[in-house]
């Protein structure tokens, strides 16, 4: 089992995520963060403090098409450790549903 980052990162960013975290398992991209589902130890300290409530364990029916995606970008993006300020039209779309057509970017964020 793991936890996920699901689309409901996308264009927000908080990353209030990456300050909790033990194993330090989160990567960065343009618009989004994903988890290292070989790394998650699932603790679950992630989840509560997502403003966007982006993160779900893979046993949760919606989380299974994000798994693949964490999974992949995982390898190919930077590791993020430390929380940065969040994108700037965060609270606008904080509650958009379905952003992942729109505003998915396989450009790496710049870690840190
Ligand atoms: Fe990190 Fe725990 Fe969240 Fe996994 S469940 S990403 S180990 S804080
Ligand atoms: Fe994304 Fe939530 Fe972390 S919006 S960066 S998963 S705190």
């Amino acid at each position: 089992m793991t936890y996920v980052v699901t689309q409901a990162c996308l264009k927000c960013k908080y990353t209030d995520c990456v300050e909790v975290c033990p194993v330090d398992c989160f990567y960065e991209g343009e618009q989004m963060l994903v988890i290292h589902p070989e790394q998650c130890i699932d603790c679950s300290v992630c989840v509560p403090v997502c403003p966007a409530n982006a993160i779900l364990p893979d046993t949760d029916e919606q989380s299974a098409q994000w798994l693949d995606l964490n999974r992949e970008y995982a390898d190919r993006w930077p590791n993020i450790r430390t929380k940065k300020p969040p994108l700037p039209e965060a609270e606008t779309y904080k509650a958009v549903t379905d952003k992942m057509d729109q505003f998915f970017s396989p450009t790496p964020g710049a870690g840190g």
